[in-house]
Formats: structure tokens, C-alpha cells, sequence
């Protein structure tokens, strides 16, 4: 097969043509960053296990009725996926208190967030992606006032969904990021990745708080066993996978 044309190289992964237009290939990368690249490592094997827990997640959200770009995979850290414009906009669903959320507001790490907390971030590497409030949003043209709701909801639902699969895990979901881009019919497709690089992941059966890390966390802050806790990650979801 001739190579394919490398589109753009990420923190994590990286796009390439295929010749059909309207796919993509996404290689997951083992490179770790963190604090916007500031802190730079690689965790062995993350690219396949993300890329694997990656297509799970995204299966589960399809059958749920969450339209993503996933397709399929070729090969253990290449990802097939639809070809979309990405909305530059990070969306962070918060359930419980953790991160820049504690950072910024003083809330205590843990306190349970009830409704979930739904953030826009400006996908914005040189002004270090910032939060967006709603007017920003549109000054910006980020998106259309229709778009935001329709992100909000679809966030929503995806936590729902999300919520209540690493809940039968015994995984709880603290919080995590989600990425949308535009198919060329203007549909509005779930896209980058749902891996422990873009989730809190707290283990129910360890509550000691560095202990129970499941996530980049343990990466951010150089609390050991990072591969280890990102294999557990996929183990778990495909015991629970093997059961439905
Ligand atoms: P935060 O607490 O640092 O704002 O992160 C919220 C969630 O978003 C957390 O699950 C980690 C994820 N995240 C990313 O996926 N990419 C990023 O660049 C950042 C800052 C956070
Ligand atoms: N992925 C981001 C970066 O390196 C930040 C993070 O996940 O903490 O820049």
C-alpha cells in the first residue's frame, strides 16, 4: 500500500489521508504531554490502549445514538475515521470537583457536582486554552448559538452513557473532554478521542486519592504506574464489553 500523506501531527496522534477523502487515518501515539506541553514523556503502550478503550467507547456511544467518526481499526494504534472539520473547542463535563476547576474556583477536590458542570475551552495551544464563557463563544464565531446547545446536550447524554458504563466497571467518571468536528453535510460528529488521556478515572475499589488515579493524572503528577493503570483501564472495559 503506498504510505499515506501525513495530514497533521498532534500531542498524541496523528492524522493521515487514505484515498478515499472522506476517511482518515488516526495513529495513536505512546507521547505524553501535559500543562500544554511543558512537561513531555511517553507511556509504553499508550497508544494501542487508547486507541483500543478509544473504540470501545465510541462503539458503546453509537449504539446509544451518539453519531462519531469512528469506523474502524486496522490496526492496534490506527484508528479509521470519518473525515471532519474539528469545531476548535475542547467540551469538559465535570461530575465531580477535580483539576483547573478546584484551581480556579477553591472547590474542594471530591465535591460531587450536581447537575454535571458543561465548560467550552478556546482549542487554542498559544493562548493555552483558555475557558470560553457563552458570549466569547460567539464573538469568536466558534460556533453558532444553535451549535453550543447542541453541543451542551450532546455532552450531556455522552456523560450519561459514559457515566453509567464505567460505573459498571467499578470505574467512577470524574471528568473529561470531548472534541466535535463537522462531516462535509454539516452533521455534528463526537471525534478526536475518549481514553485516559482525556478523562479522570477514579478506581471505586481504592480510596486512597493517588491510589485510586486511573488517568493522565498519575502522568501530571508523577505518581508512578501510569501504563499499568491505563491497562487496567481496558482490561476492565473489555471484561464488561465480553458481558453485553
Ligand atoms: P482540567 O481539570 O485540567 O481542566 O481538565 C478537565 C478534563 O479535561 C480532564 O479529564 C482532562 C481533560 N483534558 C484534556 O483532555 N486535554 C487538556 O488539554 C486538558 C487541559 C484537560
Ligand atoms: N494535553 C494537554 C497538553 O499537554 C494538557 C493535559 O492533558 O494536561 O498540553
Amino acid at each position: 500500500m503506498a504510505a499515506h500523506q501525513k495530514l497533521y501531527e498532534g500531542k498524541a496522534k496523528i492524522l493521515y489521508a487514505t484515498d478515499d477523502p472522506n476517511v482518515l487515518l488516526s495513529s495513536f501515539k505512546d507521547d505524553a504531554t501535559a500543562f500544554n506541553a511543558q512537561k513531555r514523556g511517553s507511556i509504553q503502550g499508550k497508544g494501542e490502549i487508547n486507541c483500543a478503550i478509544s473504540s470501545h467507547l465510541f462503539q458503546l456511544l453509537e449504539a446509544q445514538g451518539i453519531a462519531t467518526h469512528f469506523l474502524d481499526c486496522p490496526s492496534a494504534n490506527t484508528m479509521r475515521v470519518r473525515a471532519v472539520k474539528i469545531l476548535p473547542l475542547e467540551v469538559v463535563v465535570r461530575n465531580i470537583a477535580a483539576g483547573s476547576l478546584c484551581q480556579q474556583t477553591g472547590l474542594e477536590l471530591g465535591t460531587v457536582l450536581e447537575p454535571p458542570l458543561v465548560e467550552f475551552y478556546y482549542k487554542n495551544d498559544a493562548l493555552g486554552d483558555p475557558l470560553l464563557t457563552s458570549d466569547r463563544l460567539l464573538l469568536l464565531n466558534l460556533a453558532t448559538s444553535e451549535q453550543v446547545e447542541q453541543l451542551r446536550a450532546k455532552a450531556l447524554k455522552i456523560n450519561q452513557i459514559l457515566t453509567d458504563f464505567f460505573q459498571q466497571c467499578g470505574i467512577t467518571l470524574v471528568d473529561f473532554k470531548l472534541e466535535f468536528g463537522l462531516d462535509p453535510s454539516q452533521n455534528l460528529l463526537l471525534a478526536d478521542e475518549i481514553s485516559p488521556d482525556t478523562c479522570r478515572l477514579w478506581n471505586q475499589s481504592d480510596p486512597d486519592p493517588k491510589q485510586r488515579v486511573m488517568d493522565k493524572d498519575r502522568f501530571r503528577h508523577d505518581l508512578g504506574n501510569v501504563e499499568a493503570a491505563y491497562q487496567q483501564v481496558l482490561d476492565r472495559i473489555l471484561a464488561k464489553a465480553a458481558q453485553i
